[in-house]
């Protein structure tokens, strides 16, 4: 597996931006191309959420309903890939690690709770000795501060993993995971991943990202360059 690509759970909020993301997939597939797709929860992952913290679940039972909203997600997108990607959404990194050996195309959702599926990529992605991973985002680069509530906020070309994770510190909540979670970060800081962040809108752009011949919205690395 070369390239790992985390779709934004908000992709299945529209069924054309689904359609458009299983013909790049598919694409990208019959050019040779081995690809992880791990997918979000989206609106159904928000909507039941939000039901079961309202019914006083426990955090562990809404994560395992994020999840399995994910895997929804994951069955939608693979049922259009028929013939490329792997026909199960797998349910462990040892399954993903086995269909990734025998098929182009391996989709998956979330895998347990505690995490998002940015770590589930970040998993996947060290698992498979992948170093790339393109994250279709709902953001469109890494902010110095929040963009929606404080105007002067400015994207970031390229920010470090240090850097990207004093910038989510104190935000890992069910349902509120934005780009990253702590512990993918640790995951690819041990095994040296990047990750382009774009927004997952621009279908197009995702895809000259993918392909080398656009920029992504951010580049997170491991570390500035010629630091060790
Ligand atoms: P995400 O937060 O990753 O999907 O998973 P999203 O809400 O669609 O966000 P983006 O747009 O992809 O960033 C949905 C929820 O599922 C649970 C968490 O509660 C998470 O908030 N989850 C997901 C897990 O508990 N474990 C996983 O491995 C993945």
């Amino acid at each position: 597996m070369r390239l790992v690509l985390k779709l934004s759970g908000r992709v299945f909020d529209d069924v054309d931006a689904v359609s458009a993301y299983a013909h790049m997939v598919r694409d990208l597939a019959s050019d040779g191309h081995a690809l992880g797709v791990v997918v979000g929860g989206g609106e159904a992952a928000r909507r039941y959420i939000a039901a079961a913290r309202a019914l006083g679940s426990s955090e562990a039972d809404l994560d395992r309903i994020g999840i399995a909203a994910t895997r929804l997600n994951a069955m939608l997108l693979m049922s259009a890939l028929r013939g490329v990607a792997y026909p199960r959404v797998p349910e462990t990194l040892e399954e993903a690690i086995a269909a990734s050996e025998r098929w182009p195309v391996v989709v998956l959702g979330g895998l347990q709770p505690g995490q998002s599926t940015t770590m589930v990529a970040a998993l996947v992605a060290e698992a498979t000795g992948t170093r790339l991973i393109v994250n279709c985002a709902n953001v469109d680069a890494v902010y110095t501060d929040d963009p929606r509530t404080n105007p002067n906020a400015r994207p970031l070309e390229e920010v470090t993993l240090d850097e990207l994770e004093a910038l989510i510190r104190g935000k890992a909540h069910a349902g509120t995971y934005e780009l990253a979670d702590p512990w993918s970060v640790a995951v690819m800081r041990r095994s040296g991943i990047s990750m382009y962040v774009v927004d997952w809108r621009d279908v197009g752009r995702v895809r000259g990202v993918v392909l080398g011949t656009e920029r992504p919205g951010t580049r997170i690395i491991p570390r500035l360059h010629g630091s060790d």
